[in-house]
């Protein structure tokens, strides 16, 4: 008797065939531009051989000293919107009000995106006399940063998710920047504009800057939020106010809101407009030392980022 295939199964079995072909040669295809950059990390020169140094090893220090931390500048401001405009979206005010508008502090803002255009800084540096340090990974938009003449270090780099240096595949979007993980190399294909940056642990900047009292960490890093707080060493470091943005944290609001409350932070408000979806935290003895009493949660002002949107030339 004739062994009958029936032709739905052949058909099947050529299917199923085809399928495994297909996934084989996408597993085994990476981008030209991955592949390149893959190459160049495995190529550290002498001089970048900082990758796995612990965050207070002091050859970290001195390498984020010598390599990284670019000096303030002395030149005049070049600001497309002034030194009386305020660009952040909310942040720079509530902070303000919640550490009773003090002078000469110190923040931190990663990113720093374009020095401008939304920095919740700015305002601290210009009215308040503070100094500071701007975080950029972007070469395109740390450039631009570097020609707004700020008056605070900068450093083209990323705030690590680890406690030690790492380097990194950024992928760099004009407002969205961040970390490519290597589970999203199968968006094959797509011409991100991706680059090498270097990634130091918060803590090893402060030390390079020698201090470890922060004002004002604004930290907006497009869903490393999480880990970055997570590797913090809060007993060595003092931050007494910190805006963070949540919606892109793969842990999620409730678990970050826990990890800050964990630190000994208040959830002080939640602030969403169309570019910004930050918690604001405040240490508890800053919280009871501050004016503010009441608690305003969460603040939505359609109207005011509205007309503040329309004047914001992200191109500027
Ligand atoms: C502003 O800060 C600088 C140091 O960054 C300091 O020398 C100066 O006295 C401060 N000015 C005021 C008015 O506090
Ligand atoms: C926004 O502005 C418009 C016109 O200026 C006004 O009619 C409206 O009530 C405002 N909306 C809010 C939520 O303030």
């Amino acid at each position: 008797m004739p062994i009958v295939v029936p032709r739905s199964f052949a058909l099947k079995c050529v299917l199923f065939l085809l399928c495994v072909v297909l996934v084989s040669l996408i597993s085994l295809y990476k981008p030209a531009q991955l592949a390149q950059l893959i190459n160049l990390e495995a190529a550290a020169t002498e001089d970048e051989d900082f990758v796995g140094l612990n965050e207070d090893d002091p050859r970290l220090i001195e390498y984020i000293r010598q390599h990284v931390i670019v000096p303030p500048s002395t030149e005049p401001y070049n600001l497309y919107y002034g030194v009386n405009h305020d660009p952040s979206d909310g942040q720079s005010k509530v902070i303000d009000e919640l550490l009773n508008h003090k002078l000469n502090g110190f923040y931190i803002e990663s990113g720093g995106y374009t020095g401008e255009v939304m920095s919740n800084t700015l305002f601290f540096e210009i009215q308040r006399n503070w100094t500071g340090i701007l975080i950029e990974p972007n070469p395109r938009n740390f450039k631009k940063l570097l020609s707004r003449n700020r008056k605070v270090h900068s450093a083209n780099a990323c705030i690590g998710e680890t406690k030690a240096a790492t380097k990194v595949v950024f992928r760099n979007e004009n407002i969205r920047g961040d970390i490519f993980h290597s589970h999203e190399y199968y968006y094959i294909g797509y011409p991100w504009d991706l680059s090498i940056a270097k990634c130091f642990p918060l803590y090893s900047f402060l030390l390079a800057l020698g201090t470890t009292t922060v004002d004002f960490l604004s930290l907006d890093v497009e869903s490393s939020e999480y880990k970055v707080l997570q590797s913090i060493p809060w007993d060595k470091l003092d931050i007494k106010t910190l805006s963070v943005e949540y919606n892109l944290i793969p842990e999620g609001k409730p678990a970050l809101i826990d990890l800050m409350k964990s630190k000994g932070y208040i959830h002080y408000m939640e602030l969403n407009r169309p570019y910004s979806n930050d918690l604001i935290f405040v240490k508890q003895e800053v919280w009871d030392n501050s004016k503010v009493r009441k608690r305003a949660l969460p603040i939505i002002d359609i109207n005011n980022t509205m007309s503040w949107i329309a004047r914001s030339n992200f191109e500027s």
